[in-house]
């Protein structure tokens, strides 16, 4: 049965985009009712009719709901007294000296990390063409290489000869190209000599260095995580730099998926990342003639979205476009847009910005903020 203790734990990935504290830090979850599987989340926020409350709302039943052992999630929303408010700001503002300077991506960027339970299905090609779809549909997007030896962006992009540069504050600028930015290992490993240094940095520490010293455009609104395959440690890392990074699991067509169900269940728990939905990759092949094969199996996508309660968002067919632009630095949704696997990304894309909405940059909160400002200058003025 699920505890106060895990959804607690994923409630500090709703965060206050513009104070850059989650809501129990903040003080804003007043209670949490477990009945079974049926969860009650109580929150105050700072005034009832806060603009941010849907998206607080979806972000708290999202996290919730993916939970093992829970079946629904109820949100109760009130408002908070004047003496919760000042309490709620004082808190924050201690914060904001406390954390001086986490990690150099906007607390307003929603993070997205492409992960999977097992390597070689495609999450290379699908961080790419999915951070390439969305930036498409008019967003600012950045895309992070966390694999950190087996690299394969730069190949994907066609930037292998490019290197990244470092700024006036030694902050490396991130390489520009499709319309996104991106960073890599791949970008920065020029000789035997930077390769084996970068080999003796812990995984986790390598993806701390692209969060903390890589100038990421502040105004991302998404900022896309290409996973390594296997362990625990940067999903763990990403958590706790970014707790409002979310995932989206890849997976094949084969069915008895359940082992993968059940190790992506539990690198979510014990990350506190929510999976905000699954997608199939190499769903069946067609021939030119039309001839369709289910090469690797079929049902495996939506067997494990059932697995998760999450929505399965695409199924991409295999697609030799998606191997030759891969290999050429010519992704498949900007190379070939009308192609089959191209539609499934972009309707993935859709989907995904649709269900983890661009932060908004205004909140109650920030709100009250300016007012609170005003007052004690007022109050600084008469004394
Ligand atoms: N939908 C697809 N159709 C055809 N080939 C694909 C598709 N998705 C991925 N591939 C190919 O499969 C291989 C592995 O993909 P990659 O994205 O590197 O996987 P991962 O990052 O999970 O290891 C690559 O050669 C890639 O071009
Ligand atoms: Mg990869």
């Amino acid at each position: 049965m699920v505890n106060r203790t895990d959804i607690e734990g994923v409630l500090r990935g709703v965060i206050d985009p513009e104070l850059g504290a989650d809501i129990v830090e903040l003080g804003m979850l007043r209670d949490i009712a477990i009945a079974g599987g049926d969860v009650t989340v109580s929150i105050a926020l700072t005034i009832a009719a806060c603009p941010m409350r849907d998206q607080i709302e979806s972000d708290v039943v999202r996290r919730v709901v993916g939970l093992p052992g829970v079946d629904s999630v109820n949100v109760e929303v009130g408002a908070m007294t004047q003496q919760q408010r000042s309490d709620l700001m004082s808190t924050a503002r201690f914060k904001a000296r406390e954390d001086a300077e986490p990690t150099m991506v906007s607390p307003l960027t929603r993070v997205i990390a492409v992960s999977s339970g097992k390597g070689g299905v495609g999450k290379s090609s699908l961080a790419v063409n999915l951070a390439l779809a969305v930036a498409d549909q008019g967003f600012r997007v950045g895309l992070l290489d966390a694999d950190i030896w087996g690299f394969s962006i730069p190949r994907m992009l066609g930037a292998l000869d490019a290197s990244l540069d470092a700024d006036d504050e030694r902050k490396i600028v991130p390489f520009e190209g499709h319309g996104i930015q991106f960073v890599s290992t791949g970008l920065i490993v020029e000789d035997e000599g930077t390769a084996l240094m970068w080999r003796g940095l812990m995984l986790s520490k390598a993806l701390e260095q692209f969060l903390r010293d890589v100038r990421w455009d502040s105004e991302l609104d998404y900022l896309f995580i290409d996973m390594p395959p296997g362990t625990g440690d940067v999903q763990m890392a990403l958590s706790r730099l970014l707790p409002q990074a979310e995932m989206v699991v890849v997976t094949t067509p084969q069915l008895a998926a359940q082992r993968v169900a059940a190790r992506v269940a539990d690198m979510a728990r014990r990350s506190h990342m929510p999976v905000v939905g699954v997608v199939e990759n190499m769903s069946g092949f067609t021939t030119e003639e039309g001839r369709h094969y289910e090469l690797f199996g079929s049902g495996g996508g939506q067997q494990l979205a059932d697995e998760l309660a999450v929505p399965l968002l695409a199924q991409v067919p295999l697609d030799p476009h998606v191997v030759e632009g891969g290999d050429h630095g010519r992704p498949v949704v900007r190379a070939h847009p009308d192609s089959p696997a191209a539609e499934a990304v972009a309707g993935a894309a859709a989907r995904l910005t649709e269900l983890v909405p661009k932060a908004e940059d205004e909140t109650c909160t920030a709100r009250i903020a300016v007012l609170a400002q005003q007052l004690e200058e007022m109050a600084a003025g008469q004394a």
